[in-house]
This record gives C-alpha cells, sequence and structure tokens, in this order.
C-alpha cells in the first residue's frame, strides 16, 4: 500500500502533494524543485507498479524547462490555470442571505451528487472524466477526516441552487479553499454567483482559514469576475499536466 507521506518528503516542499490514492497523486508546485526530472521519474515508477489510474501536476506557467520534462515523460497538457488569493483577515460581515445544508446534517449523497452533477453542467471549465461517485471518492481522500462538513449545497425556497465545499487546505492551518463552487445552470446570470461566493468565503473563515486562494481555468470568464467581484487579487498563471497508466 502507498504511503502518500514518502512523496511529501521526496519533494520536501517544493511541491504540495496531494492524496488521490489508491486512484491518483496530484503534485501542485510551490518553489523551484533542482530534481524535478529524477523525482518525477521515481514517481512515475512507484505510480505503475502501484497501478494509479493517473498523476496530474500543476507548475508555474514560465517553467518551460518543466513543461518539457512533463511530456517527454508522458504527460499530456490538459489547461491554463489562473489563481486569485484574498486576504480573509477583515471581510466584511455579511447576514448569510442562503440557507445552506452538508453532508454533515440533512444532506444525503445522494442529493450531494445530484446537485454537484448539475453544476458541472456547461462549465467553461474542461469536462471532467470522472463519474460523481469518484468526485466524492476525491474529496473524501484529499481533505481526510472533515470531508462531510465540507459538502454543502445552498438552498433557495428550500431547493437546491448550487454546491459549494469549503475546506482547509491538507498540510495548513490557515489556507481556506473551496474544492468546487458553482450555480445549478437555472440560477445562473441571475447575479447569484456574487453573493454565494461571498458567503462561501466567509465559511471558510468560521473554519479558520485567514486567506483563501481559488483557483479556474484560463476559458472560464465568468468565474474569474466573480473572483474579481469578491475582491480577490491575481496570484499566479499555472499550467495543468496529466499522465494517465
Ligand atoms: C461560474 C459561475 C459560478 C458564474 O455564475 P453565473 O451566474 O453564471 O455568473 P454571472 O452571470 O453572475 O456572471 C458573473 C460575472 O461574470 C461576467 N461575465 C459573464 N460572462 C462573461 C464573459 N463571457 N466574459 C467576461 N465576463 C463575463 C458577468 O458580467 C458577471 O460580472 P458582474 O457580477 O460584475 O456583472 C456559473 O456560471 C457556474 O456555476 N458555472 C459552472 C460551474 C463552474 O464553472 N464553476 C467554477 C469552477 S472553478
Amino acid at each position: 500500500m502507498l504511503d502518500i507521506s514518502y512523496f511529501e518528503k521526496l519533494f520536501n516542499g517544493t511541491f504540495k502533494v496531494l492524496n488521490g490514492l489508491p486512484r491518483y497523486i496530484a503534485l501542485e508546485q510551490v518553489q523551484p524543485e533542482p530534481d524535478f526530472k529524477e523525482k518525477l521519474g521515481h514517481l512515475i515508477g512507484v505510480g505503475k507498479s502501484n497501478k494509479l489510474q493517473y498523476i496530474s501536476v500543476l507548475i508555474q506557467k514560465t517553467n518551460n524547462d518543466y513543461s518539457n520534462i512533463l511530456i517527454t515523460n508522458g504527460f499530456e497538457h490538459r489547461s491554463s490555470i489562473i489563481e486569485y488569493t484574498k486576504d480573509l483577515g477583515n471581510i466584511e460581515e455579511l447576514p448569510c442571505e442562503f440557507q445552506w445544508k452538508s453532508l454533515e446534517n440533512e444532506l444525503t449523497e445522494k442529493e450531494f451528487k445530484d446537485t454537484w452533477r448539475q453544476c458541472m453542467l456547461y462549465s467553461d471549465n474542461k469536462p471532467s472524466t470522472f463519474t460523481m461517485a469518484q468526485h466524492l471518492e476525491a474529496v473524501k481522500s484529499e481533505l481526510g477526516n472533515n470531508w462531510r462538513n465540507s459538502c454543502r449545497v445552498f438552498l433557495k425556497g428550500g431547493k437546491p441552487i448550487g454546491v459549494t465545499i469549503p475546506h482547509m487546505e491538507p498540510g495548513t492551518t490557515d489556507e481556506g479553499r473551496l474544492f468546487y463552487f458553482g450555480l445549478i445552470p437555472e440560477m445562473r446570470g441571475k447575479g447569484l454567483s456574487s453573493s454565494l461566493h461571498k458567503q462561501s468565503l466567509q465559511f471558510l473563515r468560521e473554519m479558520g482559514a485567514t486567506y483563501y486562494i481559488g483557483s479556474t481555468q484560463a476559458t472560464n470568464k465568468k468565474m474569474q469576475h466573480v473572483f474579481i467581484r469578491s475582491g480577490c487579487m491575481l496570484k499566479s498563471h499555472m499550467e495543468s499536466f496529466y499522465k494517465y497508466f
């Protein structure tokens, strides 16, 4: 059985290592890694022998050397990603405009997966290759013990209108992220996205986050607008690569 802490030690903070075992391992670049080629080669070898389905790697956009190493090792470019950030220290306290429920109280896994599936329809992000069961598995394995509290659905008139998955980034004590954020198609274009996103940032602050990092694909202009409307600042341009076994 693969132990994710082995890879955390191997990359030693230069790449964040997200736990999608037994299906995948995801790397996110934090700092330059002088031994990227060797360490990636090692990860691929271990991944292959342990029957991982895929490895994903997120790198800083400017890093052509890493792109070449990834392509040479059989990775495919998937998307360009834009990251935004916001200090949550002094966000304005808003009354919670929308009701919500989570998998920890009242919401069933079926209801959550149904709403999440609808929220992903016609997104300006590339369609996912995961089934809904696999999406939920990814939340469980990456977020750990508190995952049920993170899985939330917003309601209007008692009906689900959107999904938000606020969580503390694994391995940190103060970084807040949204594993997913989206509205069902009928609720889009009505000016609701901004309030729901601001409410999600408030959830993060209640969970103890002092800052937020959000990301979306470069093609998703609407989501970038949502970040800006919430007062987020552009942080970085990243490129994502996938290798399937
Ligand atoms: C992304 C999403 C939450 C945005 O919500 P929405 O209700 O569709 O968006 P809105 O109509 O409120 O538009 C948001 C902003 O983008 C702007 N916008 C809309 N289309 C745009 C475009 N093509 N280019 C630039 N800006 C655009 C709007 O004017 C609005 O800005 P404003 O609030 O300053 O007026 C929603 O479309 C969604 O759930 N999509 C599917 C899931 C998804 O992609 N989630 C993000 C995953 S990272």
